[in-house]
């Protein structure tokens, strides 16, 4: 029987897993608990659950930082465990496509495959595909024949500002903008203005019902310590006061959007122009984000359907379909 081939998008806040055999995408909180310094307590969503919550002896954090491997040891521990959840705990060999950020140092690139090869998933052959290509996929766009597509990825830590054509990276930028720095600002801002300390994940929630929020002309009604009389406290934080502390980030991506239209070479205008900006990742859905960078380029701004998911659709593509293998690579010299 052939192998199994499995794409790996490794978000810093959610890992996405395209598995063949199952046709499937999985979703998992990319965080691990650990306790007493040494022992696995919990991992992926459950361990999200416990984040915030936990004694002091139990550990919880996120082996990626700012979309590169900042933690080997827990990030290969993590792998192992969700291929092996995968694979109904007996792990078969099977071959790995994993999605890796463009503007990164080549060391850090390398860690991704190495990660995988020294996880102990009996990973049989590892190929790489630079994330926003597999993104173009992913968002149903012909990357092999465009001569220009703009892709902007709104990520947890990260935002990835890519110009694609004819299949390749033609100019990508990483900047250190995404929805934890959006949930940052949410919770500084109520801290301001109601003397209120809200948990992170109170303000995800905020930040997540701002559409529907506004839809239904009402605040975000929230709980959380209040600084003067140190009681917990509920209140209800007015919708236009979130979106004011989110102007500062959206104006960064804007302005680097707009720094990377500047640098892309004319010929490739064109396209750009006919087909807009593709924009895609979980936090990209944050109200107006959308509509601020469309006002701030000029330019028409399409939106994802699977916004979390479209790095990995894009994987799924290029395993199914072998059309598209020629957008994957080995990294020279790593293989086994
Ligand atoms: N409906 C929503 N509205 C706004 N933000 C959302 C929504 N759903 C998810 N998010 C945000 O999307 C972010 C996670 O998105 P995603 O999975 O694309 O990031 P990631 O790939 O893990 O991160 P990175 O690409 O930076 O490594 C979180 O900050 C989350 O709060
Ligand atoms: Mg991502």
């Amino acid at each position: 029987m052939a192998n199994n081939a499995f794409g790996i998008d490794l978000g810093t806040n959610n890992i996405k897993i395209y598995n063949r055999n199952e046709d499937h995408i999985l979703v998992e909180k990319n965080m691990i608990a650990i306790e007493n310094k040494n022992t696995l307590f919990a991992y992926g969503d459950s361990a999200f659950e416990m984040y915030e919550k936990a004694p002091g002896n139990i550990h919880i954090s996120y082996p990626l930082s700012n979309g590169v491997i900042a933690d080997i040891k827990n990030m290969e521990t993590l792998v192992k465990y969700f291929i092996s959840d995968l694979q109904k705990g007996s792990p078969k060999p099977a071959e790995f496509l994993i999605a890796v950020p463009t503007d990164v140092t080549e060391v850090e690139k390398r860690a991704f495959y190495d990660l995988i090869r020294d996880a102990n998933v009996k990973a049989r052959k590892i190929m790489v595909v630079e994330k926003a290509v597999a993104d173009g996929l992913g968002l149903e766009i012909d990357v092999k024949n465009s001569q220009g597509v703009l892709v902007v990825n709104v990520g947890y830590d990260t935002t990835e500002i890519s110009i694609l054509s004819l299949g390749g990276i033609v100019l990508s930028r990483l900047i250190k903008v995404g929805g934890a720095k959006f949930d940052d600002a949410i919770r500084t801002a109520v801290r301001k203005e109601f003397s209120l300390v809200i948990g992170g994940k109170t303000a995800e929630a905020v930040k997540i019902a701002l559409n529907e929020l506004e839809a239904e002309n009402r605040g975000a009604v929230v709980y959380g310590r209040d600084i003067v009389t140190g009681l917990p406290v509920e209140r209800e934080i007015p919708g236009n006061l979130v979106h004011a502390s989110l102007e500062e980030h959206f104006d960064t991506i804007v302005d680097n959007v707009k720094v990377i239209l500047e640098r892309t070479p004319p010929e490739l205008a064109a396209d750009i122009y006919r087909h807009g900006i593709y924009l895609t990742g979980g936090a990209s859905q944050t109200g107006h984000l959308a509509e601020r960078i469309a006002q701030g380029t000029g330019l028409r701004v399409n939106i994802s359907e699977n916004p979390i998911t479209s790095v990995a659709l894009g994987l799924a593509k290029i395993i199914k379909e072998d059309n598209y293998r020629s957008v994957a690579y080995a990294i020279e010299g790593m293989s086994k």
